[in-house]
């Protein structure tokens, strides 16, 4: 990250009154890098002034110095849950990174459907699954290649760290652009018209249990994971952030398990060669592994 902590000028606030210094931002960044993986640097200074002016007129405050303050000096966790979602990018789409779910579908869950059967339980992630997008594409994914799957141990867990985002996602109902990039025989299938909006189908809320997780805190599965989609969440991180994300799945991930990535996020740090490339921004874990186990 770009150390600006020895300038000594200031950076206008969103109230144009000047009082927030650069180390202010600094602090603030640290401050958030050290929560939740995010890391900022000056470019994103007028972005995040911009985000945080809602926060500022809800405590009636007027600096990031005075806002900061506030942070240190509350031990309510509510604060910092809100200042994250401020700092997040939630940007998302069903069907996003479409050529994923083609593969899901067509490499990934022949295998899961049989291992299913067999009585194995399965477990798919969507890690930073944003407003629930991502773990219903996958849902409606399971549901078009596994119409039986609620006889089976199956499940799909969706986490972020924004608590808006999961409310939007427990509630399951979306304008239509959301579902532009979907097949319209997808939209048919799995979505009901409620009035501008489009509900998801029960059966794609049976399958996904959203939950709050900090990528960042420890991981609390019990059970393995089949296939883990984390695509445009580490990118926000600092280079040590996204490494220790993939040590961290590969203590999660059984052995051939599927991990798909986003567009321009790539894998790194110390368990990286254990992740074999197999298709566009897409890994298995472990294969040799999983090969002798066969
Ligand atoms: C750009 S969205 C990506 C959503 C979805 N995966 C996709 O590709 O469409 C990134 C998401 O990561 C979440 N996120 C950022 N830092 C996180 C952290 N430390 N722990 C959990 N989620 C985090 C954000 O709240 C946001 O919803």
């Amino acid at each position: 990250m770009t150390n600006f902590v020895s300038q000594t000028n200031t950076s206008p606030s969103v109230f144009g009154d000047n009082t927030d210094s650069l180390e202010d931002f600094s602090e603030l960044y640290t401050l958030i890098r050290n929560e939740c993986g995010i890391d900022l640097d000056e470019s994103k200074n007028s972005l995040i002034s911009a985000r945080l002016q809602t926060r500022y007129r809800a405590l009636k405050l007027n600096s990031y110095r005075s806002y900061l303050r506030y942070l240190h000096s509350t031990s309510d966790k509510t604060e910092m849950e809100e200042l994250i979602s401020c700092v997040t990018t939630n940007v998302t789409s069903f069907g996003r990174e479409s050529h994923h779910f083609e593969f899901f579908e067509s490499q990934v869950m022949p295998d899961l459907m049989s291992r299913a059967k067999r009585g194995e339980c399965i477990r798919l992630w969507s890690a930073g699954c944003s407003n629930g997008s991502e773990p219903y594409t996958i849902a409606c994914s399971v549901l078009e290649t596994f119409p039986e799957v609620a006889k089976y141990d199956f499940k799909i867990l969706a986490t972020d760290i924004d608590k808006y985002c999961l409310q939007t996602g427990k509630t399951g109902e979306y304008p239509r652009e959301q579902v532009e990039k979907l097949p319209s025989r997808i939209v048919d299938s799995w979505f009901i018209p409620t009035g501008n909006s489009l509900r998801v189908d029960p059966q794609l809320q049976k399958l996904v249990q959203f939950n709050s997780l900090n990528l960042l805190k420890p991981w609390p599965m019990n059970r393995k994971l089949d296939a883990v989609f984390c695509r445009n969440v580490i990118i926000y991180f600092s280079a040590d952030g996204q490494a220790d994300i993939f040590s961290n799945l590969a203590e999660h991930m059984k052995p051939g398990a599927h991990l798909f990535i986003g567009h321009s996020e790539k894998i790194s740090g110390r368990s990286g060669p254990r992740f074999t490339n197999v298709d566009r921004t897409t890994y298995q874990f472990d294969v040799g592994k999983a090969a002798r186990k066969n």
